[in-house]
């Protein structure tokens, strides 16, 4: 047995659930599964003013850059979600060590992380930290990066895109918070990094017709040099690390980013959502 299994075996009574990024994509979904589940949720923002949580929310208030500004949001937290970075273009997070020292004084006992790609301060501390129940969550490319595509779609019938032919195994958020909730809240999750993916692996024409179908007209996938990319991106505000990142990520998508695996199946009982599930969600989005 491991030092995260022994720990989960002792938890006692369950207290709140903190979610950091919870105003985010992935932990607007992580507080909505949590909620689903019937768990006490603790959301933590910068600014309460700007947040929209659902009725049953408690809302914290927090900057994870500034650890003290946390102490009173992780009062009586025995799970506790959290992202690697804390500021403009995803910047890593220096204060990991101190979150978690604030989290075990607190009582923390479960924690996920939501991987973020690069190296990350505060995920080497979480899995150094043997006395709890730590899951590095790690998502292939979210489907909610095709609300992209929706000025051009909405306005021309148009996605214009380079490197047509590249493949995507992409996830639907919701059953990232779905794997994340559970990890939170059940045994048997401590110590394991876990991809996430969708149940299919698809090329953009899969997903330029899905979502053509859920919105009842169709759409024209435009082939992009790369030089084109860069300067669409550039005119968007993309910052050249950002740049360089998008052309290496579609340019040369790894293999865990287009190889299917069925983790959400496996920790929620429920198989992951499709694209056109996802799109027919989101089929506003696109419509002009
Ligand atoms: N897009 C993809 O395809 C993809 C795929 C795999 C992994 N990822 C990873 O997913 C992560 C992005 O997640 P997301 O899309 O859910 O994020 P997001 O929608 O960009 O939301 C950012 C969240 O971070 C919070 N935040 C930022 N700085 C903070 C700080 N200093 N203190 C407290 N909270 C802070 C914001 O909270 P407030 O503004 O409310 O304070 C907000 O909730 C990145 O690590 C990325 O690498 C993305």
């Amino acid at each position: 047995m491991t030092n995260q299994e022994s720990t989960e075996g002792t938890t006692g009574t369950e207290g709140t659930v903190l979610v950091t990024g919870a105003t985010g994509t992935v932990g607007r979904q992580v507080v909505a599964e949590l909620l689903r589940r019937g768990h006490s949720v603790r959301a933590l923002t910068r600014d309460p003013a700007k947040a929209d949580f659902p009725a049953g929310v408690e809302v914290a208030q927090g900057d994870l850059t500034d650890p003290e500004s946390l102490v009173s949001a992780l009062e009586g937290v025995t799970g506790l979600h959290l992202i690697t970075f804390g500021g403009p273009y995803f910047a890593p997070l220096e204060t990991g060590s101190q979150i978690l020292e604030l989290a075990r004084k607190a009582g923390v006992r479960r924690i996920t992380v939501l991987h973020g790609g690069g190296p990350s301060p505060l995920e080497d501390a979480v899995r150094a930290g043997e006395d709890l129940a730590w899951t590095v969550v790690m998502p292939v490319e979210f489907m909610s990066n095709a609300l992209e595509w929706a000025d051009g779609i909405r306005g021309g019938d148009a996605v214009r895109e380079p490197f047509t032919g590249r493949l995507s195994a992409m996830v639907h958020e919701g059953d990232i918070g779905a794997v994340a909730a559970v990890a939170l809240t059940e045994d048997g999750h401590g110590g394991r990094e876990y991809v996430i993916t969708g149940p299919e692996v698809l090329t953009l024409k899969d997903k330029t017709d899905a979502i053509a179908a859920a919105r009842g007209r169709e759409i024209r996938l435009v082939e992009l040099t790369e030089e084109q990319a860069v300067e669409q991106w550039r005119a968007a505000g993309q910052p050249d690390e950002v740049i360089g990142f998008l052309l290496e990520a579609y340019g040369n998508t790894p293999l865990v980013g287009r190889t299917v695996v069925d983790t959400v199946e496996k920790v929620t009982g429920r198989p992951a959502r499709t694209f056109a599930e996802w799109a027919a969600e989101h089929a506003v989005a696109f419509r002009a």
